[in-house]
């Protein structure tokens, strides 16, 4: 009995030792790492068959860029979209803006305000071409009804009409009368001339004026439309939508971006 006593014993030990053995956590297989990206394919569930494509669809037209043209008004004398030409008096024609301030920190000859947002927009442009190693100087900005009266006589008494009307805006229809108007200068030897648009203040201003909102609005070679000789040193804030979209479409004129009738001469 004893025997068999201690046989059951040692037989319960073998058993107990064999199961507390197999319940023994087995150390778990180490995976390498992989990459998220692999991850997140293998989290798919695989499929059997590759899942039917959608039919290839027709090219796409081209994007619409999204600009507004109607954004603004082009024919509220008050809003930066607003377009004068010999065709377009200002309306009403002694149109005076609410917002004038003077220009802070740049060279302004005349001392002409500007409407607040062209103010802002021409320091930064004089300060960017400072930077760029360029000293611009704004000579005529805004210009109100009256000046613009004794600037086209005084033009017509030395030149004739016909000759002051290729470069003088009459009263009411000078885009200088509605503050978002800049001529600007280098202090060197093309003052209102057109060699001002070969000197590379010039070529600085045509090239970056666009990213400060303002467009050269007697581009050359387009005299039949805005009906006045190139001036390069003539500069409208339009603001930076317009004029990037204007740079973008490689429309130079306002009277082609808006289709407006081109405005060679005078009605009357
Ligand atoms: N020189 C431009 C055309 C103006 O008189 O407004
Ligand atoms: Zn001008």
């Amino acid at each position: 009995m004893t025997f068999i006593r201690h046989g059951a014993a040692a037989l319960l030990a073998l058993v107990l030792v064999g199961s507390l053995t197999a319940c023994a956590p087995e150390p778990e297989p180490v995976q390498p790492k992989k990459p998220a990206a692999e991850q997140a394919a293998e989290a798919k569930p695989k499929l059997a068959k590759p899942e039917p494509q959608p039919e290839a669809e027709a090219p796409a037209a081209p994007a619409p860029t999204g600009f507004d043209r109607k954004a603004h008004s082009i024919d509220d004398p008050m809003s930066i979209w607003v377009v004068g030409n010999k065709l377009r008096p200002l309306n009403p024609v002694e149109f005076e803006p609410s917002d004038l301030v003077p220009t802070e920190g740049v060279a302004n000859d005349n001392g002409q305000p500007l409407r607040e947002v062209a103010a802002r927009a021409t320091e930064q442009l004089v300060a960017g071409a400072l930077d760029a190693g360029f000293d611009v100087r704004v000579i005529s900005a805004y210009r109100p009804y009256a000046l613009q009266v004794q600037l086209y006589e005084s033009y017509i008494a030395r030149d004739g009409q016909a000759a002051a009307d290729t470069y003088s805006a009459r009263p009411g229809h000078s885009e200088h009368q509605t503050g978002l108007t800049v001529d600007f200068d280098d202090y060197g030897a093309c003052y209102l001339a057109s060699c001002f648009g070969e000197t590379p203040a010039g070529q600085w201003l045509a090239e970056n004026a666009a990213a400060y909102g303002f467009i050269e609005r007697y581009p050359a070679d387009k005299e039949s439309v805005t009906g006045f000789m190139p001036e390069p040193w003539h500069f409208r804030y339009v603001g930076p939508e317009l004029a990037a979209e204007m740079r973008a479409t490689g429309v130079t004129t306002l009277e082609e971006f808006f289709g407006l009738p081109a405005a060679p001469g005078y009605a009357g």
